[in-house]
């Protein structure tokens, strides 16, 4: 048998429901045709990278120094890492360098890494719940134990509850501000409430870092903030990539930025360095971190995915449905009219030829994620549907 026993128990136990519902619909639109099926399945950004960018890579391609596809240190150019230091250094006050920063193959690639680096067998990492379920597998690919904590009502962190999944094996808590599945930016209070109990836990002689997926840093609304999470704890590292903000998830590129308030620093470099080899990856891809070291104060247009959010928001509210509004992001987390969301989504997509990811996927059952990072033809297409189902149930 060429799979692992290990492999077998994860292939049945995965339940994958983005890319289930990514399939299906892949199967829909070849039986139906594209323009027939209204995909709100994954977060796969339906728009092009900057023009500015696409003529850079080409520029860059068409140069003749010697060198330029060669292997180069093992956190990433240099040069690139300071621009980088230096961007962030402007955003968040701290004194960052290039030294701060670690290229890496996109948001995921980063966080294995640092999971590769930080855990011991049987660490726990907190996450707060709805979570992207992706998670589950970067933490427990090192041996570490994923501890989901509820979030509340508006998906905002539950102090308390966090609080209480804290015990001697707690290594991290690992936020995503702005959310995947929920939209949710963690605001500044509660940030700082959860900063306060981790001082609290360090007098008790208990460290715990705060690991922060910020893949969608950018893609934030101008009714929400996102808060400072270096200034506010101090020992952060945050992840974070281009596949949303440039529009270049294919292309894998990111990066991790340590707080250069964290003293172990050159140890974890040195750890960074054997994971990234150890696990393959060996550096992130030379072309785009020298495309990210130009672009960091570019992204797509945002003020196009807030036209979406609010229109098809607008259209949920309207027809009834219980939505929180997410301030960055590109997802919505409607609650289901009914209790079971899987024969909600199921009879959506049947009846009406929407797709959408049950909550379940998610850690939440009883809601669905719409991803609108798709065309607004489409979304304008889907709003009628979005519309007679909600007359159907509310
Ligand atoms: C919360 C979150 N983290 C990480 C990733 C992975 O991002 P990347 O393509 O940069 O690896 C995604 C992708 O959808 C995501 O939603």
């Amino acid at each position: 048998m060429i799979v692992s026993n290990k492999m077998k128990r994860l292939i049945r136990n995965q339940e994958g429901w983005t890319r289930k519902m990514f399939e299906e619909g892949m199967q829909m639109k070849k039986t139906l045709g594209e323009d027939k099926v209204y995909d709100f399945s994954l977060g796969n950004p339906d728009v092009e990278p900057p023009q500015a960018l696409k003529s850079a890579l080409i520029d860059m391609l068409t140069q003749t120094t010697p060198g330029t596809h060669k292997y180069m240190e093992n956190s990433g150019y240099l040069s690139v890492r300071e621009r980088i230091a230096e961007y962030l250094k402007m955003h968040y006050g701290l004194p960052f360098t290039g030294k701060h920063i670690f290229m890496s193959v996109g948001c995921a690639g980063g966080i294995n890494i640092l999971f590769k680096s930080m855990l011991n067998k049987g660490d726990e990492i907190i996450v707060p719940s709805p979570f992207f379920w992706e998670f589950k597998n970067y933490i427990e690919n090192f041996g570490g134990i994923m501890r989901l904590v509820d979030t509340k009502e508006d998906f905002q962190l539950d102090i308390e509850k966090i609080e209480a999944a804290i015990n001697d094996k707690t290594k991290a808590i690992l936020i995503n501000s702005p959310n995947n599945p929920t939209g949710a930016v963690y605001s500044e209070e509660s940030l700082q409430e959860l900063a306060k109990l981790l001082y609290r836990k360090r007098e008790e002689g208990k460290e715990i870092y705060i690991v922060a997926d910020e893949a969608y840093k950018k893609i934030i609304y101008d009714d929400a903030v996102l808060p400072n999470i270096f200034e506010i704890y101090d020992l952060v590292v945050s992840i974070t990539s281009h596949s949303k903000d440039l529009a270049l998830p294919g292309e894998r590129i990111g990066y991790i930025a340590i707080s250069p308030n964290i003293k172990e620093i050159d140890l974890l470099i040195s750890g960074l360095i054997i994971s990234i080899r150890a696990l393959g990856f060996v550096n992130a891809p030379a072309l785009f971190q020298r495309a990210a070291g130009m672009f960091q104060e570019n992204s797509v247009d945002v003020m196009e995915y807030k036209k979406k959010r609010d229109i098809i928001y607008n259209t949920l509210i309207e027809s009834g449905f219980e939505c929180v509004k997410p301030g960055g992001a590109f997802y919505l987390f409607p609650k289901s009219p009914i209790k079971d969301e899987l024969a909600f989504v199921k009879r959506v997509q049947r009846e009406e030829r929407i797709l959408v990811v049950p909550g379940r996927g998610f850690g939440r059952s009883g809601y669905f994620r719409i991803a609108y990072c798709v065309t607004m033809e489409k979304i304008m297409n889907a709003l009628d549907g979005f519309r007679r189902i909600g007359k159907r149930y509310y």
